[in-house]
């Protein structure tokens, strides 16, 4: 696939707005668990720099809906990426504010900003024309590096390509050049191995990769909602109620289409606060006090062996509750699994890299993407708004 990738004519002294993803994961002291997002982002705006440009960064993180809230501030970020470069990056709050443009211009070349969290703005997520416009008056040419974010409709990643030159970044080139390479004409079978949270937006995947998967293997919070589906008891374990006939369908829809969606045979369980030593159960045996936080070790050998026999998979999302050692077993052996398999392996998505420590076996995958929602997304339908967007307006 071709999409305009930049170039050092587009960029060369110019201010340049760029979409990154910086949707990095938080440990519980807000300080980053993992910053592979942030070092995926390097190459282009090290690239800017290197031209004498000045890059005017945007991001999200989590998601505030349209309001300001502490807790999501990109402050940490700055402070790492500074790090990373070498350099000080200036956070830019307020940039909707009619002084935030002359801030931005008196910055010399060579500096870095880092416009605070986008979606503190409600134009953001309604891809508002006004709020594209507002944006666009920071740069002369926009750049998006957010492959993450690219299967979103918004200001930052549709919507400004409107009115500036748009390029694609480095990352953003060759996450769709991989995984496009990777799924043009897939070996099979084609495991794809889905956990995590985003319920809702995952139980719509699932249904749609049933025509293209030949096994889906669920586990994380997405599974429990099949569980229950199945009116089988997860206990206290988190469902999305509001999902159930969708999974319902998604379900029935698996007997009659080629492919196999799977179930973890036996799991982890815990109490709520996560005090009660640990157990494992078969899955049709979680105690109502208790939930699921993992899955069990006859699970992780099953999906151990759908590995052994697949010729490319797709992993993304945890397994269970990796934050906690007591429970990332399961997540842990996944990605042995992958590594160890001889199949074409490609990982995604912030919270699934996040589990990975082990550089050894990272380096047998071949590629870990920094999208996860947007890689499968991608897989599904060949392209995404983002790379359409690019592809209109450079
Ligand atoms: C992600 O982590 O998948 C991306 O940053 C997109 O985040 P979102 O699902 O909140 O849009």
């Amino acid at each position: 696939m071709n999409i305009p990738t930049v170039t050092p004519q587009a960029i060369a002294g110019k201010r340049v707005l760029v979409r990154v993803d910086f949707n990095v994961s938080l440990a519980a002291d807000q300080r980053i668990a993992n910053d592979q997002r942030i070092r995926e982002a390097l190459p282009t705006i090290e690239f800017l720099l290197e031209h004498k440009a000045t890059p005017v960064l945007i991001s999200h993180m989590g998601r505030p809906d349209g309001k300001p809230d502490a807790a999501l501030s990109l402050s940490c970020v700055a402070g790492r990426l500074g790090e990373l470069l070498g350099k000080q990056v200036v956070l830019v709050d307020r940039f909707w504010a009619s002084d935030a443009l002359p801030r931005i211009k008196k910055m010399s070349a060579g500096t870095v900003a880092l416009c605070e969290n986008i979606r503190f703005y409600p134009g953001e997520e309604s891809n508002d024309v006004w709020f594209g416009r507002h944006l666009s008056g920071f740069a002369d040419v926009f750049v998006n590096d957010a492959f993450g974010t690219a299967h979103r409709t918004h200001a930052s990643t549709v919507g400004i390509t409107r009115f500036l030159p748009s390029y694609a970044g480095f990352l953003f080139s060759r996450e769709v050049a991989m995984i496009g390479c990777a799924l043009a004409a897939p070996g099979r079978p084609l495991l794809l191995i889905i956990g995590g949270g985003k319920t809702p937006e995952k139980i719509r995947v699932i249904d749609r990769l049933l025509d293209v998967a030949n096994t889906i293997y669920l586990g994380g919070a997405v599974a429990n909602t099949f569980f229950a589906t199945w009116g089988i008891s997860v206990g206290v374990s988190k469902v999305d109620h509001e999902m159930i006939e969708m999974a319902r369908a998604v379900l029935w829809k698996a007997t009659r289409v080629h492919a196999r969606l799977i179930l973890p045979n036996d799991v982890v369980v815990s109490n709520s606060g996560r005090t009660a030593k640990p157990s494992v159960r078969p899955f049709h045996s979680v105690p109502k006090a208790l939930g699921i936080f993992d899955i069990g070790p006859v699970a992780c050998r099953e999906l151990d062996g759908y590995a052994k026999e697949a010729k490319t998979i797709i992993w993304n999302g945890p397994m269970g509750m990796y934050e906690d050692d007591r429970f990332m077993a399961g997540t842990q052996s996944v990605f042995r699994s992958l590594a160890e398999s001889g199949a074409t392996t490609i990982i995604g998505g912030g919270d699934t890299i996040s589990t990975i420590h082990d550089q050894t076996l990272l380096g047998k995958i071949h590629h870990v993407s920094t999208g996860g929602s947007a890689m499968l997304e991608f897989m599904e339908k060949g392209t995404l708004p983002a790379i359409e967007a690019l592809k209109n307006h450079a």
